[in-house]
């Protein structure tokens, strides 16, 4: 909940003014732009889909439509011209109750409208220190998306980010990062097989700036990241994604 209509579309044009240069376009990664609902039919129009650069949503409602007043469903994001959602992040988690079970229902709705969910998971420091953090993101991924059958979850992107890392400052190490991406890659692995395991993108989210993004994303199972605060700065954000 940053910027207000002039400053998100000045954002966004100073990123894409860097990344559709010809001399900046050298990076192999997709770049997902995810601002707020009143700048996505806008974002989507800039961006055009051009140069692996592609609009997403924040969040989104799991009915289609309805009497939900403040709220935005799966078509109304995919017919603003975005492609993804950002689903589970653990703001509206912790600040807006959104269980796994609600999760799941979002993320349903997103794959059946034809949006790509970046489904987020990750734990709170309490639940690090306990020891308890592999359980808790294997119950995330469980409760949320183990229902799908396999041509579904094979859309969807993961972002790890652990709580007690976003905003914060407080990176997780890139051992830390490539720990838990294994272990998630693994249980994906038993339940969908080696094949869909290896194909899943899972970014790492959580204090990744211009500085530590190389190392992280260098890590085997990190696929790429999640930016919050970086990507509200145009010269830092393009050269995370300069990194990837
Ligand atoms: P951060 O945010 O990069 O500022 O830690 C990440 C996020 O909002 O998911």
């Amino acid at each position: 909940m940053n910027m207000t209509l002039g400053e998100g579309k000045g954002l966004i044009k100073g990123i894409l003014d860097e990344l559709k240069n010809p001399e900046t376009y050298t990076y192999k990664t997709d770049v997902v732009i995810c601002p707020p609902f009143y700048l996505l039919n806008l974002a989507a129009g800039m961006t055009d889909g051009a140069h692996g650069i592609y609009v997403g949503a924040q969040n989104c409602h799991y009915e289609d439509k309805g009497a939900f007043t403040g709220e935005i469903s799966a078509p109304m994001v995919l017919s603003s011209g975005a492609k993804y959602v950002i689903i589970g992040h653990s703001e509206r988690r912790q600040y807006f109750a959104e269980s796994n079970e609600l999760l799941a229902k979002k993320a349903k709705a997103a794959l059946k409208t034809g949006l790509t969910p970046i489904f987020c998971i990750g734990e709170l420091l309490e639940t690090r220190n306990a020891g308890k953090h592999f359980e808790l993101v294997e119950q995330q991924v469980n409760e949320s998306l183990f229902d799908l059958p396999e041509e579904e979850f094979r859309k969807i992107v993961i972002a790890y980010e652990p709580v007690w890392a976003i905003g914060t400052g407080v990176t997780a190490t890139p051992a830390q990062a490539q720990e838990m991406h294994e272990f998630i890659r693994k249980i994906i692995a038993k339940k969908y097989g080696e094949v869909v395991a290896g194909d899943l993108k899972i970014l790492y989210g959580g204090s990744c700036n211009a500085q530590n993004a190389a190392e992280l994303f260098s890590q085997p199972d990190v696929d790429g990241g999640l930016i919050g605060g970086a990507s509200l700065k145009v010269a830092d954000f393009v050269k995370i994604v300069l990194s990837a």
